[in-house]
């Protein structure tokens, strides 16, 4: 795994320790579509998802622009409504919750914007802006209450206590970020949506961010979708990853072997898009070509087939399932049997444990599992 360094060369191990495989779900995503525009020529942002965060989880979220990772993002926090489908937030269908009863959840589902600037008043001290969101909640009531809190908060993202009377252009674009990050805590959430949280700062105040973010994950027990283009800061900071593609769900898988061995095509592109692509990866996928389709005319069976390089005529007759190809990985192609065999072929080429065709069943075998016992 990468690591992500702050500017004063200290690291943290950034993968949450909280999430446990077997722990049930805090947030699920069931067959979810939000479609917008006419009836008669929807925009298919979203179409059939299905995905679960675990407790303590932090859940990557990837994909090019326009495959619909935002709109995701709003609907799981219930700020679009769906057009089918169901999000559950322990086990509880948040939308079919009443008014009432969805204000008083809101609190624990929270979301962490771009644009730190733009989500600010610019006339609103930022002890003010701190102070309402804990007076929406009905949190931290009296003055010297709220004032004791708005400190512990801009302390705890790394600010201090004296800030709370500046105002939004006061502060640097990383300091920003980090009293977006304070409002969203302000209510105590147990989940947030960061929705390309790092895009609109300078490298250099990037890796503090996201350092800030995995270290407040871990003292809080927060379980965190993180919505990215970046997929090195994806690599340091997700447990597991879901590949969105046109609305769709392409992979999901645990990171690590998601970016040591991506079994979809449009994974492996993506991946080997990415600055520092791994050899493996770099050496079996295709560079993608073209713009990703409209999302108002996508193509029939796989939605990606029309820039696959794997792709056969049955691909444009049916959506191929994302079905469980080995535990904890999904995939959604119906040609992941040869894909697969083709990247352990590579590998082992790569290590050179084989040079003749045609592959050894034995010898991969051996790869995957290691030896079996005499
Ligand atoms: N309010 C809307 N009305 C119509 N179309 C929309 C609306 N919101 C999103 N879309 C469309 O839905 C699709 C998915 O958009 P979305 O913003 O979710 O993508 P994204 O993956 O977040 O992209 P980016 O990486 O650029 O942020 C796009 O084709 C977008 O144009
Ligand atoms: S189903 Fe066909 S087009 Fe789609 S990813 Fe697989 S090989 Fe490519
Ligand atoms: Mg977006």
């Amino acid at each position: 795994m990468s690591t992500v360094t702050t500017g004063d060369d200290s690291s943290v191990a950034a993968t949450s320790a909280a999430a446990r495989p077997a722990d049930p779900p805090l947030i699920e995503v069931r067959r979810l579509k939000r479609y917008f525009g006419s009836r008669q020529r929807p925009v298919r942002a979203v179409d059939d998802v299905s995905f679960a965060i675990r407790r303590g989880e932090t859940l990557g979220l990837v994909g090019e622009s326009g495959s619909g990772k935002s709109t995701i993002g709003r609907a799981v926090l219930r700020l679009i409504d769906c057009t089918a489908g169901q999000v559950l937030y322990r086990g509880e269908d948040i939308g079919t919750l009443s008014g009432e009863r969805m204000r008083k959840l809101r609190s624990k589902l929270q979301i962490i914007f771009q644009d730190p600037y733009a989500s600010l008043n610019p006339k609103m001290r930022i002890g003010a802006v701190l102070a309402e969101a804990l007076s929406t909640h009905g949190l931290a009531r009296g003055p010297g209450e709220r004032e004791r809190r708005i400190a512990e908060l801009l302390e705890l993202v790394g600010l201090r206590a004296e800030h709370a009377r500046r105002y939004p252009h006061e502060f640097s674009g990383g300091q920003r970020q980090r009293i977006g990050v304070a409002r969203a805590l302000a209510v105590e959430p147990e989940f947030i949506v960061a929705d390309e949280p790092l895009s609109a700062l300078d490298v250099s105040i990037q890796a503090q961010v996201i350092n800030l973010l995995a270290d407040l994950r871990e003292r809080l027990s927060l379980t965190l979708l993180f919505i990215s283009h970046d997929l090195d800061v994806v690599e340091y900071l997700c447990d597991r990853v879901v590949v969105l593609y046109l609305g769709h769900v392409m992979e999901i898988a645990p990171t690590a072997e998601l970016f040591a061995r991506p079994l979809h095509p449009y994974t492996q592109a993506l991946l080997a898009a990415s600055p520092k692509p791994d050899p493996l990866v770099e050496s079996v996928a295709v560079p993608l070509k073209g713009d990703i389709p409209s999302p108002v005319a996508p193509p029939s069976g796989c939605v990606f087939r029309t820039r696959c390089p794997h792709a056969i005529g049955a691909c444009a007759e049916t959506l191929p399932p994302l079905e469980e190809r080995e535990p904890g990985r999904y995939s959604a192609c119906i040609r992941t049997e040869l894909i697969r065999t083709e990247l352990i072929r590579t590998e082992l080429i790569r290590t050179e444990l084989i040079r003749i065709e045609p592959i050894d069943a034995e010898l991969v075998d051996t790869h995957l599992t290691g030896p079996s016992a005499p």
